[in-house]
């Protein structure tokens, strides 16, 4: 074979290397002792010496060119191998950060719920649940509110449309006053935390569900003075020491008597955050206690609007529409 041959052979087999075993083949083959650049130069001494001056300078021009060809192919190989290794999770870099895995947090109202709830258990409160679906007799009846009373028209109400029974969406937590009393004796304090439901138009203040906190403490000898202990305690505690409340008067059928409670805004404006008052003789009797034994106060108040309070959140809307922009903040 002459050395042309040999050239085109080499050059064509170099270019269809592909990975370093065919790199090591093709070595063996032209670039090795028993290579065959070694043996075309090992066979020049037994050529006459005309064709030994001419084969010798291009065997070793081919071998040059050969040996720098094996080296930048062999770079490219190595380039090659290691971007596909990078491309691959095999390649480990232990100091590199690791990858957080998103986990979510709780809402806003769960959060202020949780206070609330640790607040009140401090104070010896027990937390009570109820239904969200409630009878018309506890919801109303027995919390002293008639069918034809007109107060019943100051709760928008989701019916249901159950016959003989008439159900509803509970319009309030209230309900469980009766329900608990009924199978417990006093003295106990709980609070019943809840969803509430009224059937009325949507606004930045008011939405068809919310979440309300009922609390119900009764002993022998309570009074008004307890329920302000316990709500002062309470809002301080949530909102820090320098919190103003006013009670003033109010009405609701199932107390006697009734109050609002308002707490100043640092703006300066009062906000109503809770009813109360003096468990009504009637609600007593429904229950199936002996009215003049016992006092006992009991509140309801309105969780969204003191977790609004507590995050400076203006539309009601916010804490329902599940927008991740929002809740994130939290
Ligand atoms: N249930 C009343 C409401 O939803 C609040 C309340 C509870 C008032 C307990 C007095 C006593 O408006």
């Amino acid at each position: 074979m002459n050395i042309k041959e040999l050239k085109d052979k080499a050059f064509k087999e170099l270019a269809n290397v592909k990975n370093s075993a065919d790199l090591e083949n093709f070595r063996n083959k032209y670039l090795s002792r028993n290579g065959e650049i070694s043996s075309i130069l090992r066979s020049l001494k037994d050529l006459p010496i005309n064709k030994r001056k001419k084969i010798g300078p291009e065997a070793n021009q081919l071998r040059g060119d050969l040996e720098e060809m094996f080296e930048d192919k062999k770079k490219k190989i190595s380039r090659i191998a290691g971007s596909r290794l990078a491309g691959q999770t095999t390649r480990l870099d232990i100091t590199a950060p690791g990858i957080k895995i998103p986990h979510g947090h709780l809402h806003p109202i769960t959060l202020t719920l949780r206070k609330i709830e640790e607040i009140f258990q401090s104070m010896g409160f027990k937390i009570i649940e109820g239904f969200d679906i409630e009878t018309e007799y506890y919801n109303f009846d027995a919390l002293n509110i008639p069918k034809d009373h007109p107060a019943r028209d100051t709760m928008d109400t989701f019916w249901l449309k159950t016959k003989p029974e008439k159900l509803v969406l509970r319009t309030h937590t209230s309900p469980m006053q009766v329900r608990f009393m009924e199978k417990n004796n006093p003295p106990f304090r709980i609070i019943v935390p809840g969803r509430c439901f009224r059937y009325e138009a949507t606004d930045a203040s008011h939405s068809h569900t919310f979440y309300q906190l009922e609390g119900l403490m009764v002993d022998r000898y309570i009074s008004i003075a307890n329920f302000k202990a316990v709500i002062e305690q309470f809002l301080k505690k949530l909102f820090g020491e320098d919190v103003k409340m006013k009670m003033r008067p109010s009405y609701y059928p199932f107390v006697e008597p009734g109050f609002d409670i308002e707490m100043k805004y640092p703006s300066g404006k009062w906000l109503e955050i809770m009813g109360a008052g003096m468990v009504h003789p009637n609600v007593f009797k429904a229950a199936g206690y002996v009215p003049d034994e016992w006092q006992g106060f009991a509140f309801g108040m309105g969780i969204d609007r003191i977790a609004m309070m507590k995050y400076k959140i203006n539309d009601i809307r916010l804490l329902y529409s599940n927008d991740l922009k929002f809740l994130n903040q939290f």
